[in-house]
């Protein structure tokens, strides 16, 4: 999928979202600075932001939360604090008498919450940063095949390919919803930034399916998201609050 299939829209959180057709995946970005009233979270997301060690991480934990809450409502017709959530075996958060099926992802200050009737969907965000130790994670995660392309990359490109990689493959790994359980190396994904985002080899008992769909769009400046799902048509929006300023995709 490239970036011409995404169509981007403006919304305040609690408006009514745009209607959610079969093959519609709706991405939410939001700011994870928005202070945030804890008031709608359940005990387990109280019992979890009161575990973070640094205040700004509980700040941002409860922002994304209340934020989840806020969006997931307006799909399924109930108040925030209603909504119930369970986890599934992999350790997949899904909510309970779903409507939509969703998946979310956090980097520092942004968070990405994807929304389809998709039983298959993976959202990955992650904030582009420049380090050492990102060549050792490639090497660490990353196949022999996605380490090749990489090698072949220097400078800004090699920065872009690792985050396409690293993106992409937490999608798969988030949509197959195993968590760390996930083998890594049955699967490969394209890598640099002018390659169409697609899945290049699957193992026939690795979980991801060829055909699964993949994009990779930049949700905000200075970050790098990928969208993973088994819709054979599926339709991206990128729904925005009205307020937010930054990078279009
Ligand atoms: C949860 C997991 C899938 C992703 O964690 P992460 O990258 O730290 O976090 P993200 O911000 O993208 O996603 C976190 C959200 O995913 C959701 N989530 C949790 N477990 C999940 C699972 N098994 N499947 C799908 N989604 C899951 C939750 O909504 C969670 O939000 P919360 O912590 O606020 O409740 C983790 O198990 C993991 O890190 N797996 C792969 C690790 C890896 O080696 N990746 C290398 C890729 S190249």
């Amino acid at each position: 999928m490239n970036h011409d299939d995404i169509r981007e829209h403006f919304f305040s959180l609690d408006d009514r979202p745009p209607e959610l057709a079969p093959n519609d995946i709706h991405c939410w970005v939001i700011s994870l600075n928005t202070p945030a009233n804890d008031e709608t979270l359940d005990d387990e997301e109280r019992d979890r932001a009161s575990r973070f060690h640094f205040d700004r991480d509980r700040r941002r934990f409860i922002a994304g939360h209340v934020a989840i809450r806020r969006v997931l409502a307006r799909y399924q017709y109930v108040q925030p604090h209603d909504l119930d959530f369970a986890i599934e075996e992999g350790g997949r958060p899904t909510l309970a008498d779903a409507r939509v099926n969703f998946n979310y992802s956090r980097s520092e200050e942004w968070g990405l919450l994807a929304i389809s009737n998709a039983k298959i969907l993976g959202a990955d965000i992650e904030a582009l940063r420049m380090s050492e130790d990102l060549a050792d994670v490639a090497r660490q995660h990353f196949s022999q095949a996605e380490q090749s392309a990489l090698n072949d990359l220097s400078g800004a490109a090699w920065t872009e390919g690792f985050f396409n990689c690293w993106t992409r493959k937490e999608a798969i790994v988030k949509a197959m919803g195993v968590g760390l359980a996930a083998s890594l190396d049955a699967f490969d994904v394209s890598v640099k930034s002018e390659a169409r985002p697609e899945i290049l080899r699957a193992t026939d008992d690795s979980a991801p399916a060829r055909e699964w769909a993949l994009w990779s769009f930049k949700p905000i400046d200075g970050y790098q998201a990928a969208i993973a799902t088994n819709l054979a048509a599926p339709n991206l929006h990128v729904l925005r609050e009205k307020m937010q300023s930054g990078s279009r995709q």
